[in-house]
């Protein structure tokens, strides 16, 4: 067979990026603005326990981890903060906090929350992969859920560590890979055998969304190469107590035998290196999905599912 030739398959459209911000975050986007309301009302007693202060979908107490310690005066950025659940609780522990999310919808009840707390709290709408602060900025930064899924982690490792000091913690919580290795995307259900191939993880596109997932050695590869020291990763297994409104009982049972999710704590132990700094910089200049970003600088701007975790 020859090679085609001619103006029809000059015409043709070259295939999309998967990891290119402007296919996934919109349609992320879309999806969080569209999901919110429903995400508040069913998963709100999971958010609730521990007044904010949980992790993950089993909502394991701040207070059991320490993951965070003292947060008094501290800087902290919370990633994907949804409705600012734990932004309004280290608010309330003396944090100095910004609650940023790409999501207008979330926004708004992150905003309406903060005012119902009566705290501090400033809220931002950007992208995780253009985090609209300065170099060395933050002390913490966490994400429970948020961002940290639902972006590239090639970009958002970077921007991370772009914005905390040195010596500075990043802590996210997030689906382990032996999760994305076992889900099926279309009903979120967990199977007893793995669905998909270990080296081909990268982007899971559900039907409305799109998840991230690497394998464990490209985690630590992606850490290491901008400058964090990996401290601790958690892989909490499911409690029998209590149930998740993030799982159907199946899936918590399958939980019981292989870890759902993991629990991170890096720190920033010195400078980027140098590649990753040039990531950053190419990653910055080919990011944008119509987002309008808050002028860099201390206090960018002020607004005073069963799944998808
Ligand atoms: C599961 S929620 C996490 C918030 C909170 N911890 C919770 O469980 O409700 C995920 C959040 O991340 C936000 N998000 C997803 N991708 C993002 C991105 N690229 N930049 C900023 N926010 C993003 C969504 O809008 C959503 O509010």
């Amino acid at each position: 067979m020859g090679e085609r030739t001619g103006s029809r398959s000059r015409r043709r459209v070259a295939p999309r990026d998967p990891r290119s911000p402007r296919e996934y975050a919109a349609r992320n986007l879309r999806w969080w603005d569209r999901t919110a309301g429903w995400y508040e009302r069913f998963h709100r007693p999971s958010l609730d326990r521990e007044h904010g202060k949980a992790w993950g979908a089993f909502r394991i107490p701040e207070r059991q981890l320490r993951l965070l310690g003292n947060v008094r005066g501290k800087r902290v950025l919370e990633l994907g903060c949804g409705a600012a659940d734990w932004s309004i609780a280290l608010s309330r522990d003396g944090a100095r906090v910004v609650g940023l999310d790409f999501s207008r919808t979330r926004l708004a009840q992150a905003r309406e929350a903060v005012r119902r707390a009566r705290v501090p709290v400033t809220l931002v709408r950007a992208r995780a992969e253009a985090i609209p602060y300065p170099s060395a900025y933050f002390d913490l930064v966490l994400s429970d859920y948020g961002a940290t899924t639902f972006a590239d982690p090639e970009r958002t490792v970077p921007e991370v560590s772009r914005v905390l000091r040195p010596g500075g913690t990043f802590v996210f919580a997030h689906a382990s890979p032996f999760r994305s290795l076992a889900e099926h995307l279309g009903s979120d259900r967990l199977q007893q055998r793995f669905v998909r191939d270990y080296f081909g993880l990268g982007v899971l596109r559900r039907p409305e969304s799109v998840e991230f997932q690497l394998p464990y050695g490209e985690w630590v590869r992606l850490f290491r190469s901008n400058g964090f020291s990996v401290d601790r990763l958690i892989e909490p297994k499911a409690p029998t107590t209590r149930r998740s409104t993030y799982f159907s009982s199946r899936d918590q049972a399958w939980a019981r035998h292989w870890p759902v999710e993991s629990i991170w704590r890096l720190v920033r132990s010195g400078p980027a290196p140098r590649a990753a700094a040039r990531r950053r910089k190419a990653g910055r200049a080919r990011s944008g999905v119509g987002i309008r970003q808050g002028p860099p600088g201390p206090a960018p701007r002020r607004a005073g599912l069963r799944r998808r975790r």
